[in-house]
């Protein structure tokens, strides 16, 4: 027997889901729970956001998101609102997906958008919906939600559940199709039972589902993230080691992936981690470990290692090009990683902003992201539509962001079009004896 009222029909199990905030991990979790079948509502406060929606018109880039997005409205499976009633009073799952952005003052985790969701929803929320935080938020947030809907007029039986999403920026259509696990933190059966309806293909798939307490699904979230942001840091580390001894870090890594126990993901040495994810994620385990009388001091140390980064590539730069005041910087990437257009705390950004505060003069070229760079950096730097005007008349080539098509120029390219000779691989994308050989210098993570 089923806990709640799921319809049996050919097209498989129909259940009417709303997912508040239209972000990266909103929309791609209404658009693909909308895809297994189900009728999705996504609610955002952002009306502009929301009427571009209503267009077909994704408001980030994120690949393969709006063709099924398109296809998912086309089948009448997927509809958008700013309106609470209509969204949420016949949900059977409701997803609180907003964002939980690090407070700049202390870096704690700071709540106020899905304490305002929890407290928008309550009102509307039927007496069989189940309250799902999607947002990666701090041990103890799924029982403060649950208080948050009863103060404010939801039924006292409302059940909330922590799934955290693993989903990365730039594949995030595929990572949430194919996770490698579904987290579902709850006390009640009858929830883990909806949301295993919810992502019924998975089940079919025999993809890995682990039901634990919402807390310990919460920690999960940030224990993986911070694992993610060590291990970046110390093949970083490496990378800077092996660039004394003169090795190149990329065999290092390999070997070291190598090891099953290690594996290569997250091993490539790169400008430090970044992105709306890692920072605040590890900033935010600081304090949850805190508040609860702990200290985590590796995650510490990789946070302070990972700041400095910046600082010590603006070094190399400084001394390789024999001061950068007044030095032409044609930079490639602002995003803070490749197909993404998220500039939150990026590496390149951070780059930007040190190459500038050192007097150089920075010409930027990023896909996608040039629009919301402008928003952080605005005029400190020059935008401009294309590699080649990045780099002509430069000083030096930076390669901030490994974009694929950044790795498709040719070494007699930049020959050609630098003014100076120095080629600054921040992301490896180049074999350094190819640039050498075009008469050029290079500098690599770790080469
Ligand atoms: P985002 O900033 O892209 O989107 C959040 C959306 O929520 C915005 O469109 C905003 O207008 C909307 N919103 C805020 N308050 C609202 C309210 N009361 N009602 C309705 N809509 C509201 O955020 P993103 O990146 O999607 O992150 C969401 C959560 O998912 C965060 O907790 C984040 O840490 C987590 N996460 C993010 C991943 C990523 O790669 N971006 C990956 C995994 C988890």
């Amino acid at each position: 027997m089923l806990g709640c009222p799921i319809r049996l029909t050919e097209k498989g199990l129909i259940m009417e889901i709303c997912v508040i905030g239209a972000g990266y991990v909103g929309l791609v979790t209404a658009v693909c729970v909308a895809d297994f079948g189900h009728n999705v509502c996504c609610l955002d406060i952002d009306e502009e956001r929301i009427e571009s929606l209503k267009r077909g018109e994704v408001p980030f880039y994120e690949p393969g998101l709006s063709e099924l997005m398109r296809k998912n409205i086309d089948r009448g499976r997927f509809n958008f609102t700013v309106n609470l009633r209509v969204a949420v009073s016949d949900a059977e799952v409701v997803y609180i997906s907003v964002g939980t952005p690090m407070n700049p003052a202390d870096g704690t985790v700071d709540l106020k958008y899905v304490e305002a969701a929890a407290r928008d929803i309550a009102p509307y929320l039927s007496a069989n919906a189940i309250v799902v935080d999607k947002s990666t938020v701090p041990v103890g947030t799924a029982r403060m939600v649950e208080r948050t809907l009863v103060e404010n007029g939801a039924p006292e039986s409302v059940v909330v559940v922590s799934n955290p999403e693993f989903l990365r920026e730039g594949t995030a259509v595929k990572d949430f199709l194919e996770p490698d696990r579904i987290v579902i933190g709850t006390d009640s059966k009858d929830a883990v039972e909806k949301l295993k309806h919810v992502y019924h293909p998975m089940v079919d798939e025999g993809r890995d589902f682990l039901i634990t307490s919402p807390e310990a699904a919460e920690l999960i979230k940030y224990a993986s993230n911070a694992f993610l942001a060590v291990k970046l840091t110390f093949i970083n580390e490496i990378a800077l080691v092996a660039d004394r001894i003169g090795l190149d870090v990329l065999d290092v890594a390999r070997g070291v992936g190598m090891d099953k126990r290690i594996g290569q993901k997250y091993l490539k040495p790169g400008p430090g981690f970044g992105g709306s994810c890692l920072p605040k994620d590890t900033n935010g385990l600081l304090h949850i470990a805190k508040a609860f009388g702990g200290s985590l001091r590796l995650v510490e140390t990789a946070i302070d290692v990972n700041d400095g980064i910046a600082s010590r590539l603006s070094d190399r730069l400084e001394k390789a090009l024999d001061g950068l005041d007044g030095k032409k910087i044609g930079q490639l990437g602002l995003a803070f990683k490749g197909n993404t257009d998220d500039v939150r705390y990026s590496p390149a950004i951070t780059l930007a902003n040190e190459f500038v505060n050192r007097g150089a003069i920075v010409i930027a070229f990023d896909p996608e992201a040039s629009q919301l760079a402008k928003r952080v950096l605005g005029d400190t730097i020059t935008y401009v539509g294309s590699a080649k005007e990045a780099l002509s008349g430069s000083d030096a080539a930076v390669i901030a962001t490994e974009w694929n098509e950044f790795g498709e120029i040719q070494p007699a390219e930049f020959r050609e079009w630098l003014a100076g000779d120095l080629v600054a691989d921040f992301r490896n994308l180049f074999i350094p004896a190819e640039i050498k050989n075009a008469g050029l210098k290079y500098m690599g993570m770790g080469r």
